[in-house]
């Protein structure tokens, strides 16, 4: 018996591993499809997403009954989207993203372009504009000339779109890079924190960290609503406090 005790175990633990782990069914089942490129893709987005490490999955977004193999039973509700009922339709989608994302959600509806968007206008920004289907990427400095020049680029009619050109897109271009930074930088930071030894230097450290957190979330909700101003000012904001938190880590370490 000895010596199939360990491959009957490892097949034990295999099983339990992808039982607990890699079981959705509508990911499963469509990996195992013949796949248009296109779709292959959104599969590959997905999987490499925060969504599906947070576990949010198709079903999440597209609807369905994500507990059975059985694909009958698991398009019931899905729909193309395509169809204007399908949740993941264009006009749908902000809605569908909203439903966990409120903060940005209501952002998005304070700004000019909501009602563009509520007029039905096609090229009106909205979450996929900026973030992809999936939400893996995020819109940057030539995303911002590419989807926004139609209405604030050079050769738009600004009288005609009713916009103010393209100074907003110039700012815009240098607020995504300083958000960009400031992500990395408040990363580092909230690592460094962990390894602070005294404990009410950590004690202030986190305090300090709950501050920037404060700022980052102005910050995102100035950007979504495309208050510029706003955003400069929560970015200014964040800029001092983690300049000064990593001064500090800084010298704690010393
Ligand atoms: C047993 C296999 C299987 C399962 C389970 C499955 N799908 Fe599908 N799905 C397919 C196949 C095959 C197609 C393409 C043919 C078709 O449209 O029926 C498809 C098509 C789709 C489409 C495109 C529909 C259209 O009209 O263009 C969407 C969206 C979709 N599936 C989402 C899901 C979601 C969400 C789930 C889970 C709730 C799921 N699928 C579960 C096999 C599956
Ligand atoms: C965060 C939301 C989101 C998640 C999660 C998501 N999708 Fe999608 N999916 C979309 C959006 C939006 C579209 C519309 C077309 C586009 O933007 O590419 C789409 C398009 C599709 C299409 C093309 C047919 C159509 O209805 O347009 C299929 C098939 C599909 N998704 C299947 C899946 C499967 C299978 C999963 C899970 C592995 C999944 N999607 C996960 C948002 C999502
Ligand atoms: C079922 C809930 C749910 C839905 C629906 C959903 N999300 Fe998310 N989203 C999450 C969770 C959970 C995370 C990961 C944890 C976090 O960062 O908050 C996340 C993360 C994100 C991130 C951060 C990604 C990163 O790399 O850090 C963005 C951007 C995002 N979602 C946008 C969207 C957009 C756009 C849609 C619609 C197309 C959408 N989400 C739909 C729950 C959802
Ligand atoms: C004009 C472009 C734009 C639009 C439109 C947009 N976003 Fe964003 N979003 C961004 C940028 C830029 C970030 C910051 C990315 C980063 O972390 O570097 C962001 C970040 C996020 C995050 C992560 C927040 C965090 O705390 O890190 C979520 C969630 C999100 N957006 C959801 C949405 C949803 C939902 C919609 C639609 C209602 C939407 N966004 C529309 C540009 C946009
Ligand atoms: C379909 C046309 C259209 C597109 C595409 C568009 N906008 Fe706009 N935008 C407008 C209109 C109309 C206004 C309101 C009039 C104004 O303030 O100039 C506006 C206003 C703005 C404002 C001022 C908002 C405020 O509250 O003061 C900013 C900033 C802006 N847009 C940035 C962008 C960015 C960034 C993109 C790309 C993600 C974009 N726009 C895409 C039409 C558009």
């Amino acid at each position: 018996m000895g010596p199939f005790r360990f491959p009957l175990l490892l097949l034990a633990m295999t099983v339990l591993a992808a039982g607990v782990w890699a079981q959705d069914p509508c990911a499963d089942c469509h990996a195992a499809q013949e796949l248009e490129e296109t779709e292959e893709f959104h599969l590959r987005q997905w999987r490499n997403s925060a969504h599906a490490a947070a576990g949010v999955s198709c079903a999440d977004c597209h609807g369905g009954n994500s507990s059975t193999f059985v694909q009958l039973r698991a398009h019931k509700g899905v729909l193309n989207s395509g169809h204007p009922k399908s949740p993941t339709h264009q006009w749908n989608l902000p809605r569908t993203c909203g439903r966990c994302h409120d903060t940005e959600y209501l952002a998005v509806q304070e700004s000019a372009h909501f009602a563009l968007f509520e007029r039905k206008v096609r090229a009106a920004p909205t979450c996929r504009t900026c973030h992809g289907s999936v939400a893996v990427q995020s819109l940057g400095e030539g995303g911002l000339q590419a989807r926004c020049n139609r209405c604030h680029g050079p050769e738009a009619d600004h009288r005609e779109a009713g916009t103010s050109g393209q100074d907003a897109l110039a700012k815009g271009g240098e607020l995504l890079a300083r958000m960009r930074a400031l992500r990395g930088a408040r990363a580092r930071v909230s690592r460094d924190i962990l390894r602070v030894q005294d404990p009410s230097d950590r004690h202030e450290a986190a305090d300090a960290l709950f501050q920037v957190n404060q700022s980052w979330e102005e910050a995102i909700e100035a950007g979504h609503a495309f208050h510029w101003d706003d955003w400069d000012a929560a970015l200014g904001e964040l800029e001092d406090l983690l300049g000064e938190l990593e001064r500090a880590l800084a010298a704690g370490d010393r």
